[in-house]
């Protein structure tokens, strides 16, 4: 998978080179690219923003750096010059365009499941008040575009909420996770929550570990598993109750 990031901060991405993203990016399972929005601009104070027009707090990035860099990225543009971006005929698919904003639809496990099949992402992240309309509408014309939110509060620009998508997305990309078994049974991957984990010492500060986890009856362990998801969802967040499907006699008990 090929992913691009352009930034007026691209030192805020560099901790996606640590850990399994950026171990996967050496193995070449990820081709991972950050780009500074500013190499795009050609005054001498490298300007990308501007006032709105109409008035208002805040400043608004201006659409000629936004488009050259994203032309630069689809390949097809040289840099500096306000060339025409060739179409897609239908051979490949458009990369998809991240535009990390409040106003975008909800990220969660799904989109990053869809999202992982994808050949080319590119995250666009604005900041100050942010990117000139005019910009995204074309865009749209060239990329898959999608505005996206990780949640229902404000971020000073896109490159967290980018981050956060990347690692969502990276660790569900074949290979990039050694073992795919740790994708099974984590929170939001069925539904529910995850159930409580423990490790060595059996006994800490008083505190035992449920006896059932000593056991090595696999069966019961499943099932104690389940009941645990089941109540922590029931109580964190019945609205992940409410969009499960049919429950079993024993899962309904649980939750009465
Ligand atoms: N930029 C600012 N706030 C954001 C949010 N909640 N999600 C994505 N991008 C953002």
């Amino acid at each position: 998978m090929r992913i691009d990031v352009v930034s007026i901060f691209p030192e805020y991405l560099e901790g996606l080179k640590l850990s399994l993203i950026g171990k996967a990016a050496e193995q070449g399972l990820l081709d991972l690219n950050v780009h500074d929005l500013r190499d795009f601009t050609f005054d001498r104070h490298n300007t990308v923003d501007d006032s709105p027009y109409g008035g208002g707090a805040g400043m608004v990035m201006k659409a000629e750096p936004w488009a050259l860099a994203l032309e630069h990225i689809l390949g097809e543009g040289p840099r500096g010059a306000s060339a025409s971006v060739g179409d897609h005929d239908g051979e490949k698919p458009k990369p998809i365009l991240i535009v990390p904003s409040p106003a975008g639809r909800v990220f969660d496990q799904r989109v990053a499941e869809d999202l992982a099949g994808a050949e080319h992402l590119v995250f666009a992240c604005g900041r100050y008040e942010g990117i000139d309309q005019r910009v995204i509408d074309w865009a749209g014309e060239h990329f898959d575009l999608r505005p996206m939110s990780i949640g229902d509060y404000v971020l000073n620009g896109g490159e967290v909420a980018s981050m956060a998508m990347i690692e969502a997305v990276s660790r569900l990309v074949p290979g990039v996770i050694g073992n795919p078994e740790s994708l099974t049974e984590e929170s939001h991957e069925d539904g529910l929550l995850e159930y409580p984990i423990y490790t060595k010492p059996a006994s800490w500060r008083q505190r035992d570990v449920p006896e059932v986890l000593l056991s090595g009856n696999h069966g019961a362990i499943a099932r104690w598993r389940r009941d645990r998801r089941l109540e922590r969802t029931a109580e964190v967040r019945p609205d992940l109750i409410a969009k499960l499907g049919e429950l079993d006699k024993h899962d309904r008990a649980v939750l009465e």
